[in-house]
């Protein structure tokens, strides 16, 4: 008998948007409902499931319901940006609730945490999430409701533990909820290793292309608070529009191809470029003398995704102009912001976070692309000063 989409491996299903045909057209693509609105029954009820798409859309289903297949979760939602499934984990929990996060993460989400979230009444405190003895010394049990981690963490790229952070975590009574956009379903799996609730931007690796802002929220069980958050996604109306909801699957079919490539790839680069006079050090928890390289093989066996960062030689003054100047010459590699689509990025972390930044001044992050990683080391190697 043939296997049904219950025992499809990941790429299959991922491939197939989940095997779906329209029931009433037959189309093998999912529908895009730009309806803002749908029609009541004559008795009163809104039997279809859906009345207005502030709360849901139809559009969003073949992501969410593949986002939960990959990430192994019970349920998954959309949002209109990575940033409004992050602030609506937090804004889930209660004005007094502790959460701890990362010293070193997405820099907009932290400064939101130590700015306007703490204004709100949150009390937040960071950590270095590497460190798990620091971890547990900041755990203030009843009042720490949720631990933040990302992994691998913007820009510099150290990995965290997520099963040893979630034992520390529940100990105490708190969830853990893990920032999995540089990592994707398809190199690691948080709720595997213990999180709670799986975050991604969409934005970046599960589109793909460069052209949806998206984001979103998996939990790992059908519970009081995941449905406090559907609320609050609805309440609050940060829900993507059904052309990028639309867009996003559409991304996600080649998911596996993507980052399989873009991780071989930039695995390469950065082992080519490790023994470079030119570079001070190249952060990559691919590489054997990375501080988390141990914890990169339990948790990403399959390899250690398409982003890396280098720090150009020559101390702080003369490093941090070399790397303006290297980020000034490359041709192929494209001089922005984001990360995890299919053309690779070159950015100068430090001026776009602005002077309160804990990223030193001589790191470039690169985002590698699906290109022929021959053409990207040569273009990096040619904007690299002699
Ligand atoms: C790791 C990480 N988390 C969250 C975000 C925020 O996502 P968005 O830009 O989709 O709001 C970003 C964006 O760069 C990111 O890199």
């Amino acid at each position: 008998m043939a296997k049904s989409n219950k025992d499809w491996a990941p790429s299959t299903l991922t491939a197939q948007a989940m095997g779906h045909i329209d029931p009433t057209t037959r189309a093998i693509i999912p529908q895009i409902h730009p309806a803002t609105t749908y029609q009541r029954d004559s008795d009163n009820e809104y039997r279809s499931g859906w009345s207005y798409s502030r709360s849901d859309n139809p559009t969003y289903q073949p992501a969410e319901e593949l986002l939960t297949r990959l990430e192994g979760g019970a349920d998954s939602l959309i949002f209109a940006s990575g940033m409004a499934a992050a602030t609506c984990a937090f804004t889930g929990l209660k004005p007094g609730d502790h959460v701890v996060a990362p010293q070193i993460m997405y820099w907009a989400l932290r400064n939101w945490l130590t700015g306007p979230a703490m204004d709100w009444g949150l009390d937040v405190t960071l950590v270095d999430m590497t460190d798990l003895d620091a971890v547990a010394s900041a755990m203030q049990p009843p009042r720490t409701k949720l631990v933040w981690i990302e992994t691998p963490a913007n820009p510099l790229w150290r990995l965290t533990d997520i099963a040893a952070v979630a034992k520390i975590a529940h100990a105490a009574g708190a969830r853990v909820a893990v920032d999995s956009t540089c990592a994707t379903p398809v190199l690691s799996r948080p709720i595997e290793h213990g999180a709670d609730l799986v975050m991604h931007s969409a934005t970046k690796y599960l589109n793909g292309h460069s052209d949806v802002v998206a984001g979103s929220l998996t939990t790992a069980r059908q519970d009081d608070h995941w449905q406090h958050l559907k609320n609050l996604r609805s309440q609050m109306g940060g829900v993507p529009g059904p052309f990028e909801a639309w867009l996003l699957q559409r991304g996600m079919r080649t998911l596996f191809l993507r980052v399989r490539q873009a991780s071989q790839s930039a695995a390469r680069i950065a082992t080519h470029f490790s023994t470079d006079p030119r570079i001070e050090q190249v952060l990559y928890p691919g590489l054997p003398d990375h501080p988390d390289h141990a914890i990169a093989m339990r948790q990403m066996p399959d390899g250690c995704g398409g982003m890396l960062s280098i720090r150009l030689a020559g101390g702080q003054n003369a490093g941090t102009k070399a790397a303006i100047a290297c980020a000034a010459s490359v041709n192929l590699w494209k001089r922005a912001t984001s990360l995890g689509g299919v053309e690779s990025l070159i950015e100068h972390r430090a001026s776009i976070e602005g002077p309160q930044s804990p990223v030193p001044g001589d790191l470039l992050r690169l985002s590698v692309g699906i290109e022929d990683t021959d053409d990207l080391i040569a273009d990096l190697d040619a904007a690299l000063e002699p």
